[in-house]
């Protein structure tokens, strides 16, 4: 088992920044580290081994304190069973999640692919990258299938919207590799955070990160440096699709991505004023989405999708602190202080004054 706290960073180009040679080479370094490194679900996890038995009582699934539900007076009232398996089932429902994008991910990935002339050399990585997504999967749904949660996942009506991103892959895909960075980005800062909080984490979970992480890694690097190859020829039109769609997007993620899901909240009773003082109304949680998404905002800003009237959209999403003023942290499209900020951002950049649940499912818990 790795036991190492040093984690892999992201490949960057290390030469003739922007130039094609330096794209691929840095395409061709990518895709030998996929092959030189890289894991497997079943072979490089001892899924039946002592150490990574699954027990909704072991304390270390616990939540910490500097987690936004773990600080809550509601959840260090209840008793450390119940703080445990609380922690446990946060855990399930978001692997759940994650291989439920990891599905979209790959399907644009494929569509990507299919549209590529012989010789690109983004194939062979786009291919490397599905397959390792896959591995993900597969571990992300075997510790599901373990813990004792029937995850639910996603609402309907989220899958049925990241499914739309599908065909971006292969008729916009910048704005397909913009959804890749909303769910990648905010996931592999929590992990990276969790490895190097120094805190005892359960065996498995550690194992699981840590595979996670290092292939993250390539991922993101892939994705943000395609961005900069490809968006800075694009026209005005989709220029400005990215300029508006990117935080829209962003937003949605992130906020998926760092809440508990609503499976979790009504099976362990959860009250909104909880999640309320937890998340959407916890200054230092939207600090903390934000900080999740920085690189993907330096990004922006790089490539010039982050000029005023851009930046009202990604400031009405709280995803860039407000001046002076209560962030609007928000679900896609959802806000009036987002409309108005979207409208004066399409109509040049003129500003505009921003104006301003959980929804629990039915499903039997089966263990
Ligand atoms: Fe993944
Ligand atoms: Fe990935």
């Amino acid at each position: 088992m790795t036991t190492t706290l040093d984690l892999t960073e992201e490949e960057v180009v290390r030469t003739g920044t922007g130039t094609s040679d330096a794209y691929e080479r840095l395409l061709a370094r990518l895709s030998h580290q996929s092959v030189v490194k890289h894991f497997d679900a079943y072979g490089d996890i001892d899924w039946d081994g002592e150490d990574f038995a699954i027990e909704g009582s072991d304390a270390r699934w616990e939540l910490g304190d500097d987690d936004p539900l773990g600080a809550t007076d509601w959840y260090r009232s209840q008793s450390q069973e119940e703080r445990a398996q609380i922690g446990l089932d946060v855990v399930a429902a978001k692997m759940k999640m994650g291989l439920q994008f990891e599905s979209i991910l790959k399907r644009g990935l494929l569509e990507f692919a299919s549209d590529l002339p012989n010789g690109f050399p983004e194939f062979r990585y786009a291919y490397h990258e599905v397959i390792e997504e896959a591995q993900h999967s597969l571990m992300f749904q075997e510790f599901v299938n373990r813990s004792g949660l029937d995850a639910l996942g996603l609402k309907k009506i989220d899958m049925w919207q990241a499914r739309r991103f599908i065909a971006f892959g292969r008729h916009f895909p910048p704005l397909f590799f913009a959804f890749v960075l909303g769910g990648e980005d905010p996931i592999d800062h929590v992990q990276r955070k969790a490895l190097r909080r120094g805190q005892e984490l359960h065996p498995l979970l550690e194992r699981i990160m840590r595979i996670h992480v290092t292939e993250e890694a390539r991922h993101l690097s892939f994705a943000r440096q395609y961005l900069k190859n490809t968006v800075v020829g694009l026209g005005p039109i989709r220029r400005a699709i990215l300029g508006i769609g990117a935080p829209l997007i962003l937003s949605g993620m992130a906020q998926m991505m760092m809440q508990p899901s609503r499976q979790v909240v009504r099976i362990h009773g959860i009250p909104l004023r909880v999640i309320s003082e937890a998340y959407r109304k916890n200054p230092s949680h939207k600090a903390e989405t934000r900080e999740s998404l920085r690189k993907v905002r330096q990004l922006w800003q790089e490539l010039g999708l982050l000029r005023p009237g851009y930046r009202d959209v990604w400031r009405a999403l709280g995803l860039i602190e407000s001046k002076g003023a209560a962030s609007h942290g928000g679900r896609w499209l959802r806000t009036r202080a987002t409309v108005a900020a979207v409208h004066g951002a399409q109509c040049g950049g003129r500003r505009r004054r921003p104006a301003g649940r959980l929804l629990p499912r039915t499903q039997p818990r089966t263990r």
